[in-house]
């Protein structure tokens, strides 16, 4: 059987260390979208690691951990993440598998991202600069190169083929490059990875299910993001929805049993694009502040606000979503006051929906206010010994929502963490 744990909001919802406390319980981890824009950050034993490409079960040593099809990966930046992993003591070679149909992103893929960027000005998306968009674009228009090509003889064919077709629009864009910075770094990469288990995954993980294996398979960014259903086009490239779970890993859809959204106690947002319930204001800096809210993959400051429901409840209907987990809870103690959006008004009308575009309507969101409450929550670890101002707060959002909010995370590490 599979579950499913994927993010509710704009990413950066604490993904990595949810994954790593439900690993005991899985045999297998499965990564199914997204490539290296990911940053899973993971606390424990004092320290702190972050895992981009690898999925979070790598530091639990009876658990294999498939980057599935529905990946895009960058060599260059996998050697360097193995070599980080490895250096903790942890066998990869022995636990992690790559799908051969993942898609490879070349070094000029991250150029025509930077090149797609700067040219948008303004209307620029934010991304993360990995080569994403560019990757997908190739995977969807049938010119891309996937993990499996490495092992061709034909390798540097296909590649220089792929790469002269980037190169001339790079050119007409009048960017400026130089092949020799990134190439010996890619090839390097890519004989590294060789010598990892490159399988066909889809029979694999078929393979793992008949034997009645638990499989959880990781999401990354949120569902704010998906291709389809977020604030397009501020968008990530991949669909990050419990539907991608299906196509990225080859499963069927009634192997998914429960759906694991996890939903941070507050909003924050990287890049571009709508942010209905934004703070910039001091409120906005306070939680970006406490929340140590910077990007783990590129350092940027993390735009910050209150929590919004009415995409919450979206988020939720999109994936199915049987358990809440709710992160950061700890972040919102020394707020006077807590705000909850529970709907919005656009043009005069009160709406729980999500319009078309919100980034072309007003939505005005409408707050509930809470009392706050105070005192480190980090040490906390049974849900009645949470103040009642947290819990009225909390049961407020799970009367709105509707679904059950059974794990809350009150600090960075593993042990900082109450089951309910
Ligand atoms: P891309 O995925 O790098 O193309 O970036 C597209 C948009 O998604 C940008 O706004 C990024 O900041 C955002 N994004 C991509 N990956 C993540 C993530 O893992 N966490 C949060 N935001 C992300």
């Amino acid at each position: 059987m599979v579950d499913v744990v994927l993010g509710l909001q704009w990413g950066d919802e604490g993904k990595g260390k949810i994954v790593d406390v439900l690993t005991p319980e899985y045999d297998v981890v499965a990564r199914f979208q997204g490539g290296p824009n990911a940053g899973h950050s993971l606390e424990f034993g004092g320290n702190k690691y972050v895992l981009n490409t690898i999925p979070s079960g790598i530091f639990h040593e009876h658990c294999i951990n498939i980057i599935g099809n529905g990946v895009v990966v960058d060599p260059v930046q996998l050697k360097k993440e193995i070599e980080k992993a490895s250096a903790t003591g942890v066998d990869i070679s022995k636990n992690l598998y790559i799908s051969q149909k993942a898609h490879l992103i070349l070094p000029t893929h991250r150029l025509v991202d930077a090149a797609s960027e700067a040219k948008k000005g303004e209307h620029k998306v934010g991304s993360t600069l990995r080569g994403i968009s560019p990757t997908y674009q190739d995977k969807i228009g049938r010119s891309g190169l996937r993990i499996g090509d490495i092992l061709s003889p034909d390798f540097n064919k296909k590649y220089r083929n792929a790469a002269n077709i980037h190169c001339e629009l790079l050119n007409s864009l009048g960017f400026e490059y130089n092949l020799n910075d990134h190439e010996p770094a890619f090839f390097e990469a890519v004989e590294y990875i060789k010598q990892f288990k490159i399988i066909n995954s889809e029979y694999f993980v078929n393979n793992l299910i008949s034997q009645g294996k638990k499989i959880l398979a990781e999401g990354a960014q949120g569902t704010l993001l998906d291709i389809d259903f977020g604030s397009y086009p501020f968008v990530t490239s991949s669909n990050t929805i419990t539907g991608g779970a299906c196509s990225g890993l080859g499963i069927a859809p009634q192997h998914i049993q429960k759906v694991y959204g996890i939903f941070k106690a507050y909003c924050t947002r990287v890049g571009n694009g709508p942010f209905p319930t934004e703070q910039e204001n001091e409120t906005g800096e306070m939680l970006r502040k406490l929340g140590h809210e910077f990007g783990a993959t590129t350092g940027r400051p993390r735009r910050t606000g209150w929590l919004d429901l009415p995409t919450l409840r979206y988020a939720i209907m999109l994936n199915g979503v049987t358990d809440l987990i709710c992160t950061k809870s700890d972040v919102l103690s020394g707020f006077e006051e807590v705000l909850v959006c529970d709907r919005y008004a656009i043009n005069g009308q009160e709406t729980n929906e999500i319009p078309f575009s919100l980034q072309d309507v007003n939505a005005e969101p409408l707050y509930r206010n809470f009392p706050g409450w105070t005192g480190d929550l980090s040490k906390i670890r049974t849900y009645s010994d949470l103040p009642e101002t947290f819990r009225k707060y909390m049961s407020y959002v799970e009367g709105q929502i509707g679904v059950p909010v059974n794990v809350i995370s009150v600090g960075p590490d593993r042990e900082e963490t109450i089951r309910r």
